[in-house]
């Protein structure tokens, strides 16, 4: 068990071997972690969050077709010297940003059994320490510092912390769903049971997980005896609920920000245009032409000849 005051989280897991199915075909040759969401893949946001909230060791848990976000991550001396002959200082800055952000390991998965398995991979890497682990379809707004408390709620409490999102009851059935406990402090409550995409009527509450877990070092032990779950995947809701069972900590921080999920169509066309119209660069003119097009838009239901 992680006792309080143990040493605080420095590293962080970024699973992303999944297949993008939804985003076909698009993704055929392209991983879903690199698509752009304005000008940067989303992928880079999630490793910039890492970075921010003091996580600078990453390690991105990949599969096969994912050679391109090594690549991403891996400097490029030939493009970096064309920019510079060019004098192009501003996309010179932003390349080199987009590799210096963090430190960034790979190990592959080998087979895609689930995120409790893609979690497990990372063993070796975490050692026994704390770690964060950030799901990529899951963008957190960069002004809202839901990673830094989630760290703050592990170094008081211990044992592990899951970002908790009241989606209704009617969507609960995507997600891990909990069970709590009333607030300990404002936004944090002790979870007392989970459940991996529950049927909606049988659901604990409409608190889903989302992309976001601080994790004691203990969760590998449980995830080695997990047996697959639900969609015959090792899943890391339900190792989470060995962990409660034992009486160990596991705590949630109900998020009350600004969360994308690029991995729904819908959602990431949300993204984009909003991250580009509170950009300095491309919000003026995009917001405009907005107020234009919206006004211009026909009724639901009426023809649009
Ligand atoms: C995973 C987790 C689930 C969690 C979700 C958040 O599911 O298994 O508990 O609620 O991420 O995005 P997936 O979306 O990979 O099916």
């Amino acid at each position: 068990m992680t006792s309080q005051g143990a040493r605080p989280a420095r590293k962080a897991v970024i699973p992303v071997a999944g297949m993008g199915t939804r985003f076909l075909p698009a993704t055929k040759a392209v991983p879903k972690e690199l698509l752009p969401v304005v000008d940067r893949p989303a992928l880079q946001y999630i490793v910039e969050e890492a970075a921010r909230a003091g996580l600078p060791e990453v390690l991105m848990v990949t599969g096969r077709n994912k050679a391109a976000i090594e690549d991403f991550f891996d400097s490029t001396p030939e493009l970096e010297t064309a920019l510079e002959k060019k004098g192009d200082a501003a996309r010179l800055d932003a390349v080199r940003a987009s590799t210096d952000v963090a430190q960034v390991h790979f190990v592959r998965q080998g087979e895609a059994k689930g995120l409790g398995h893609a979690v497990l991979q990372a063993a070796a890497f975490v050692g026994d320490e704390p770690f964060a682990v950030l799901l990529g379809d899951d963008l957190i707004d960069a002004r809202d510092h839901l990673l830094e408390q989630m760290l703050e709620v592990q170094a008081e409490h211990g044992g592990c912390v899951v970002a908790l999102l009241d989606v209704g009851r009617e969507n609960i059935d995507k997600y891990g769903a909990v069970a709590i406990e009333e607030d300990t402090q404002e936004g944090v409550v002790t979870i007392t049971g989970l459940v991996e995409k529950p049927p909606v009527d049988e659901a604990p509450s409409s608190l889903a997980i989302i992309g976001r877990y601080v994790l004691a070092p203990e969760i590998f032990e449980v995830l080695r005896g997990t047996a697959p779950g639900r969609g015959g995947e090792i899943q890391l809701t339900d190792a989470l609920a060995t962990l409660v069972e034992r009486g160990e900590p596991v705590h949630g921080v109900v998020f009350g920000g600004r969360r994308y999920d690029t991995g729904d169509k819908l959602d990431y066309l949300k993204a984009v245009v909003r991250l580009a119209a509170e950009r300095e660069d491309l919000g003026p003119a995009l917001r405009s032409w907005l107020r234009e097009f919206v006004t211009e838009l026909p009724a639901e239901g009426a023809s649009s000849s």
